[in-house]
């Protein structure tokens, strides 16, 4: 055998695109994974379509790459993910460099895509096909961390009138549940202690007849996975049996992300939503119920067509209602062939001052929720040196970052007393034992 050729993957976008990454540079063999784009012999730039700076950063790197094409002329570039699948050929239209387009549904023929971008063929697959690329992707190869991703669910039949994601992803598909089990044992044999279950909505996954709730609490039967997490869900697929393995399943760790977007029943009908802001309240009662300290997280969207400073009021009444231990906020971004996109927008400078204000309060929130955490007991599985000598960090059952001055190995879980917090991270000291 040649040497092997250099890939270079750069990943934007959602942890389903983390996961895809991995995937992909496993599926290319006669390639090793470079840390830079100026070695590679291969580009791949694994995109994101959500908001338009997502979709915009894409363009403004292929113009970086122009002058790597120049001096290496077996260089390929490659467009993968959602801005993939949304454009299509346009891209190559738009910045003639780029030799390869693959959208989320097609990374199994990307051995052989590649192997036409090499001949100077056209090599663009944007197609959903029928077969499972999960069935005609490798085992996992690759060294692992103590944590790992693993989509077990993907696409949305859900429409929010915002969101591209159903045009990206596709419709709603689970794997099925052996396979899921397959794969876990798999990455728990590699060294994985905590495994995070991946879906565009992961609480809508059924393999067979098996809901998300059974796969977890199989998954905890696994020896040597220590912790289980899962997301993103949306509140119309929290059923009752996952509520319940939030208070039963020991490994299923106290976080859940679940997304609201706002907090004005007229704007989430508009949003199509299908849930109004006291359902979700009376869920998360529900869900804190089953396990008291759950950390909360979600995603909110400021001035969403229409918004009106009333309706934005109904937002922050909600997070204060919640209390949320983090979460993300956007601005509105019009994405084209949604249903929104068409409408009336709000004015861009009353969208920021409204996104600040949000941001304002969740900041307080998260801080208040990591302040509460100093003297407590918490896990923490160690995942690599911090950032001063001697230290270590890893993450907390809560799914906050945690570092200790003391020698760890990475891949441990230990208990640890919370001595103090800063704006992103909390100091900890082991208890004994
Ligand atoms: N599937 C997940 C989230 C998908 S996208 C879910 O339903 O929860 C992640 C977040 O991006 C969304 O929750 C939403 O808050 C935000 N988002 C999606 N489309 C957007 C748009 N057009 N403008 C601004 N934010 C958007
Ligand atoms: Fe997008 Fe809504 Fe589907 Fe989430 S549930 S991916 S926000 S359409
Ligand atoms: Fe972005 Fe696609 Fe994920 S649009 S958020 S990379 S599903």
């Amino acid at each position: 055998m040649g040497q092997p050729r250099k890939l270079f993957i750069r990943t934007y976008g959602c942890q389903m695109n983390v996961y895809d990454s991995e995937r992909m540079a496993e599926s290319l063999s006669g390639y090793e994974q470079v840390a830079s784009p100026d070695e590679a012999d291969l580009i791949l730039l694994n995109t994101c379509h959500i908001r338009e700076k997502a979709a915009e950063k894409v363009y403004s790197e292929l113009g970086r790459l122009k002058g790597l094409k120049a001096t290496n002329p077996d260089l390929r570039i490659g467009v993968a993910g959602c801005v993939a699948q949304a454009e299509g050929a346009e891209i190559m239209r738009r910045q003639p460099l780029v030799d390869l387009v693959v959208g989320p549904q097609s990374y199994h023929r990307l051995p052989e895509l590649e192997a036409r971008a090499r001949e100077g063929r056209q090599a663009i697959d944007t197609d959903f096909p029928a077969e499972d690329k999960f069935e005609h992707l490798r085992g996992r190869r690759a060294a692992r961390g103590p944590t790992a991703f693993l989509t077990v669910q993907e696409g949305c039949d859900k429409f929010c009138a915002f969101c591209v994601v159903p045009y990206t992803r596709g419709a709603e598909v689970s794997r099925p549940p052996e396979r899921v089990l397959a794969e876990a044992r798999d990455l728990v044999e590699r060294g994985v202690r905590e495994i995070t279950l991946l879906g565009q909505n992961v609480n809508a996954y059924h393999g067979g007849d098996w809901s998300l709730a059974l796969l977890i609490r199989s998954l905890a039967g696994i020896d040597g996975l220590e912790r289980i997490r899962y997301t993103t869900s949306h509140p119309n697929d929290m059923s009752d049996d996952l509520i319940a393995a939030h208070g039963e399943v020991e490994k299923l760790m106290p976080y859940l992300h679940l997304p609201v977007q706002a907090g004005s029943d007229r704007v989430l009908k508009r949003m199509n939503r299908k849930h109004t802001a006291e359902s979700y309240v009376r869920l998360i009662e529900r869900i804190r119920a089953a396990r008291p300290d759950i950390a909360l997280s979600g995603d909110f969207i400021v001035g969403f067509p229409e918004e009106t400073e009333a309706d934005f009021a109904e937002t922050l009444a909600l997070v204060e209602r919640v209390g949320y231990a983090s979460a993300f906020s956007f601005k509105y971004s019009p994405r084209p062939g949604t249903p929104a996109a068409e409408r009336a927008q709000v004015d861009p400078a009353e969208a920021d001052d409204r996104l600040q204000r949000l941001q304002a309060l969740l900041t307080r929130q998260q801080r208040a929720t990591q302040d509460a955490m100093v003297g407590r007991e918490v896990g923490v599985l160690f995942e690599r040196p911090g950032r001063m000598p001697g230290q270590m960090a890893g993450k907390s059952d809560h799914l906050h970052a945690v570092h200790v001055t003391a020698d760890v190995a990475p891949g441990m879980l230990r208990r640890v007393r919370i001595t103090g917090s800063a704006p992103n991270s909390l100091a900890g000291e082991l208890c004994a034992g």
